[in-house]
């Protein structure tokens, strides 16, 4: 079959789905409607560096931290560069998904700390809640053995065995919070716009035969909003996500999630409340004032040269096919906001839902309902020099070496990174370097 008419049918699904999802962006343009003084960014402040006990004094008759949590205080794990920032692989996060017959049925936390010692979590415990399936069949092979006895025919029997983990373990590193309130006034039509501008240059390059380029990614449909929030893009609003961070990470029960029960890995309905309405908005109002980060150019001549260079090398080899430099009116964020997949794709894993290499690229285009497990989405890199480690599991401790492992679906990318001179690849990593966290003074944040 000649492959026009293919092609264009996975064009048309996929226009359908962008539609969608624009007409559903009008949603997102609902703005945050919660009142900001430097008064609550103050008290918010001090709940944000605030190290949480059992039943503490600012929980109200709540059983305060716990009883599982990861940290005492959100400023543990949100330090590096300044208040707010990322922080190191010993502060990640161990979180698992669970997927049957590539459906996602339940995510989760194991948290590395509890009040009482009976009550810690382990890995093992999530595998004996979902244990693996071995499934056995019979395969029966009859083959007609013509070469040597015409006429007859032979019959071979194998046994496969094919083991089902639906247990997805994933280690999650800090990302750094500054600019995340402008994150938050993003809208879906602005994150949209961008998906279609990119789907119509990568159809142009596709019709006239080049499938050489980075290829496209999904975004994250919560609650008919665009997912911009945590490395899968799993929250469309920040106070969601201050609200869960609280339960899941400190213990903190609040009127939108409430502290999970121990060992069962879901949300305790009975829990009192540890936080009052207001303070859950005070908190929330402290991170949206978090400020964004910033551009530091060298101060010399030849190392502006050297940034201008590599900021330019950075569109030139597709790096801004994701990461975006201006998105919604806001400058050098660098990122769409997109999911992808920058692992070298398997031919076939039969790990939580697997798939072979033709149903991936369908899997990665089509599936909105809920990303896969090797799908994250596009960081922005502003303030990328302060926030090391790299990636959604701070395994690349580098700036060069996270540009490396851009496989998978960015491969395109990686490859003429590394195709550079070694003057121009240093070029690209000394812009890279002039993004900075923001640079706190005494009056980044009001006083009380
Ligand atoms: C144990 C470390 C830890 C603690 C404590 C912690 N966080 Fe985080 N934070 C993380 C990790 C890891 C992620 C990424 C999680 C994900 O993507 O699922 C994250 C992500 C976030 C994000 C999303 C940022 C973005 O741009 O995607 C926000 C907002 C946030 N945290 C706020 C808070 C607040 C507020 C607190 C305190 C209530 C807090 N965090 C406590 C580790 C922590
Ligand atoms: C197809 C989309 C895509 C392209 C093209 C792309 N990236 Fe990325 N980039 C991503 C995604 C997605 C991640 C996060 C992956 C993860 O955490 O598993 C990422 C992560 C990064 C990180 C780590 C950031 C952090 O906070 O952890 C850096 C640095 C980076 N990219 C630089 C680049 C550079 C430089 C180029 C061009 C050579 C490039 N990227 C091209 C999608 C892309």
């Amino acid at each position: 079959m000649h492959p026009v008419p293919r092609v264009f049918r996975r064009y048309l699904v996929f226009a359908a789905a962008i539609v969608f999802v624009a007409v559903c962006g009008l949603e997102g343009l609902k703005a945050w409607n919660g009142r900001v003084t430097p008064e609550k960014v103050a008290a918010g402040k001090i709940l944000f560096e605030h190290q949480w006990r059992i039943a503490d004094s600012l929980c109200g008759g709540g059983d305060g931290l716990g009883p599982v949590f990861n940290a005492r205080s959100c400023a543990a794990c949100h330090f590096q560069g300044g208040l707010g920032g990322s922080s190191g692989n010993e502060f990640n996060v161990t979180s698992f998904e669970v997927i049957s017959e590539g459906e996602r049925i339940q995510a989760g936390v194991v948290h590395a700390s509890a009040t009482s010692p009976r009550e810690q979590e382990r890995k093992s415990q999530v595998t004996a809640i979902f244990p693996k399936t071995v499934r056995r069949s019979i395969i029966q092979n009859t083959s007609t053995m013509s070469d040597c006895a015409p006429g007859r025919s032979q019959s071979t029997i194998r046994e496969s065995i094919e083991i089902d983990d639906p247990v997805i373990f994933q280690e999650l590193n800090s990302p750094a919070l500054f600019g995340v309130g402008l994150i938050d006034e993003l809208s879906n039509l602005s994150i949209s716009l961008h998906g279609q501008k990119r789907f119509a240059n990568v159809m142009a390059s596709e019709l006239t035969g080049d499938l050489s380029g980075n290829r496209l990614g999904i975004v994250n449909t919560v609650n008919r909003n665009i997912g911009k929030f945590g490395w899968k893009g799993q929250f469309s609003t920040l106070e969601e996500f201050v609200a869960s961070a609280c339960a899941m990470e400190i213990g903190l029960t609040n009127q939108l999630h409430a502290q999970q029960k121990p060992k069962q890995y879901e949300a305790d309905p009975n829990a009192a409340m540890d936080m009052t309405r207001e303070q859950l908005h005070d908190l929330v109002c402290f991170v949206r004032s978090i400020p964004r980060p910033v551009q530091i150019l060298p101060k010399e001549p030849v190392g502006q040269f050297r940034a201008e260079r590599g900021e330019a090398i950075f569109g030139q080899i597709g790096c801004t096919d994701c990461h975006v430099e201006s998105l919604g009116g806001i400058e050098q964020i660098y990122s769409d906001f997109h999911l992808y997949n920058l692992e070298p794709i398997q031919p076939s894993v039969s790990q939580g839902g697997g798939y072979s290499d033709g149903e991936a690229e369908k899997q990665f285009e089509f599936d909105r309902s809920h990303p896969h497990p090797d799908q994250w989405q596009t960081p922005p890199l502003w303030g990328v020099a302060d926030s090391a480690p790299y990636f959604h599991d701070g395994q690349s401790p580098t700036l060069r070496s996270a540009i490396l492992r851009h496989q998978g679906q960015a491969k395109s990318s990686s490859k003429q990174f590394s195709k550079l001179s070694t003057y121009d690849q240093a070029c690209l990593l000394a812009f890279l370097k002039t993004l900075r966290a923001p640079q706190f003074s005494a009056k980044s944040f009001p006083q009380p």
